[in-house]
């Protein structure tokens, strides 16, 4: 019974650490054991993938790589997982760096030199990549040249030598940091968004079928309901769940045990969770609804200001929570009611946030 006990509140704390959205650019080994390898797993987004598919088969017609493609989107939404599977379908090598890793010109020139025909270049994060790194990209995504400079000082000799047809994929949370000469040289250029909940509910299950866990269509539903539009964090959340249905029923996920089970991990119906709260409680209560500043809010809550803009900003304007207006973020009337708080009798302070927008 003890055991009981303990092993709760473990799954408890690891829970709450797990999905975290701040969390949510961490990948485990359990994530990486769901990833979809062919475009055929990959669910929803389905413009996306269809075009997609014609720029593939059309490359592998004219034999020539594919254009550039740049993903960009809010962390957990499958960036990653696209990348890798446009390799795959293209049947070519696939080879990854980030913006961050690359730190200078000769780091990129050696992984330029040793590309096969028609690789896939991943580059994560690749509004970090630094000025002098994008210099050498850019006729190495035009012409598949590259200009290596030998020497230095006034005897220093710039060559030119080619290399491999290949083709990058760049991954962003920010498309608005990548500079716009590199933006402009990518041929493609997809902005994955939040999934609808049918796909979240078709991922879920999957993912349930992969790991062995047992769970009804309609618990399924609770769980997407709450998982931000995002299949990693509704990966997790299942994960979760699961946990609380082997402790305290015969382990079959259903509509009850989802609610429960999600109800102590403080995620509301809308998954939301304590830190969306506090900014919403920054911007409808202490700044009577704003505009405010992302700087100013961040501070107010202790979180950095890249993890507001990253990762909990894009899903609260999403709600129409939020706007974004040149003096700073603006709460909306959907937000003030969502706080039950009645706009026009402008409270200083409150303790209680429903669950749900009345
Ligand atoms: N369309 C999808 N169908 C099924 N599972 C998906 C889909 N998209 C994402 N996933 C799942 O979500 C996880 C996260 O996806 P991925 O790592 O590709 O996100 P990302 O956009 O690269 O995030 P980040 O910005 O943090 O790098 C994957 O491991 C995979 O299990
Ligand atoms: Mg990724």
């Amino acid at each position: 019974m003890d055991d009981k006990i303990n092993e709760n509140n473990d799954v408890n704390n690891d829970l709450n650490d797990d999905v975290n959205p701040k969390h949510l650019k961490v990948d485990t080994e359990l994530d990486k054991s769901l990833r979809p390898r062919r475009i055929s797993d990959f669910i929803g987004q389905k413009k996306i993938v269809e075009n997609l598919l014609v720029f593939i088969k059309s490359a592998g017609k004219r034999k020539e790589p594919l254009d550039h493609v740049i993903l960009s989107g809010p962390p957990g939404l499958g960036k990653t997982c696209l990348a890798e599977i446009i390799a795959n379908e293209l049947g070519v090598g696939f080879r990854i760096t980030s913006g961050p890793a690359i730190e200078r010109a000769g780091d990129i020139a050696a992984i330029l030199t040793n590309l096969e025909k028609f690789d896939v270049l991943f580059i994560d994060e690749i509004h970090r990549l630094n000025r002098s790194v994008e210099e050498i990209l850019y006729p190495a995504m035009e012409d598949y040249k590259l200009d290596i400079i030998i020497g230095k000082g006034p005897s220093a000799k710039s060559i030119r030598i080619d290399i491999e047809p290949f083709t990058i994929i760049g991954a962003t949370t920010r498309i608005g940091l990548v500079a716009p000469p590199l933006r402009d040289r990518f041929g493609v250029n997809i902005r994955l968004d939040y999934y609808d909940k049918e796909s979240i509910v078709e991922i879920i299950l999957r993912s349930a079928r992969i790991l062995g866990i047992e769970i009804t269509r309609k618990g399924a539903e609770v769980i997407a309901g709450r998982s931000r539009g995002t299949p990693r964090i509704a990966n997790r959340l299942l994960r979760r769940v699961r946990d609380y249905a082997l402790m305290y029923s015969d382990s079959v996920i259903n509509e009850d045990i989802a609610e429960k089970a999600l109800e102590r991990l403080d995620i509301d119906r809308l998954g939301l969770d304590v830190v969306d709260k506090k900014i919403l409680n920054t911007v409808v209560v202490k700044f009577n609804g704003g505009p405010v500043g992302v700087g100013t809010i961040a501070a107010s809550i202790g979180e950095e200001v890249d993890t507001v803009e990253d990762v909990y900003e894009p899903y609260l304007l999403q709600l129409g929570f939020l706007k974004r207006t040149s003096k700073g973020r603006v709460a909306t009337d959907r937000a003030f009611r969502y706080m039950g708080i009645d706009k026009e009798d402008n409270p200083k302070l409150f303790s209680n946030t429903p669950e749900n927008e009345s």
